[in-house]
């Protein structure tokens, strides 16, 4: 336990909140805090997803997220995203389908498609978690390799 008591989980692991500024983003958390720099920064403003994470098995933008706002909370990051029964389905269906190119946003839609496929209790067909992944974006694939990815891991998962 840290000495405040006051603390996070980052892929199973305590991390002690006490030393947080309030004002520190999760993303810079991640990154330059606990060095997991497989969580991308792109536009820093909820525009390109590239900083997704799973918070409590939900996707969440961390660039947007006070870290210590997650006081009590599990984040999962692409670090540990196989460690996830559906977080690994969903990185090997984007290896085998080549949904990258230079793979900057990929930690972003791995993560994302993760979190939608994890919410069984709406049922999403692919093309519903193809739609979720709307606020991610990527310059380099064109979408359908991507697109393939998510059908292939939402088949697997069915
Ligand atoms: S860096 Fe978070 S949405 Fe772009
Ligand atoms: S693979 Fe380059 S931005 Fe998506």
């Amino acid at each position: 336990m840290s000495p405040t008591g006051r603390r996070l989980t980052v892929n199973d692991a305590p991390v002690d909140l006490a030393g947080v500024p309030a004002e520190e983003r999760l993303l810079d958390t991640l990154r330059w805090r606990l060095g997991l720099r497989g969580t991308k920064e792109g536009c820093r403003s909820g525009e390109c997803g590239a900083c997704t994470v799973l918070v409590e098995g939900r996707g969440r933008l961390s660039c947007l997220t006070l870290t210590r706002e997650l006081e009590g909370l599990s984040v999962t990051t692409i670090e540990a995203v196989d460690r996830d029964p559906v977080g690994a389905v969903v990185q090997e269906a984007f290896a085998e389908e080549g949904g990258l190119q230079c793979g900057y946003c990929t930690p972003g839609f791995v993560m994302a498609a993760t979190g939608l496929l994890h919410d069984r209790t709406r049922a999403r067909s692919a093309a519903e978690v193809v739609r979720g992944l709307g606020g991610n974006l990527c310059r380099c694939t064109g979408y359908l390799s991507i697109r393939r990815a998510v059908e292939r891991a939402h088949r697997r998962l069915a």
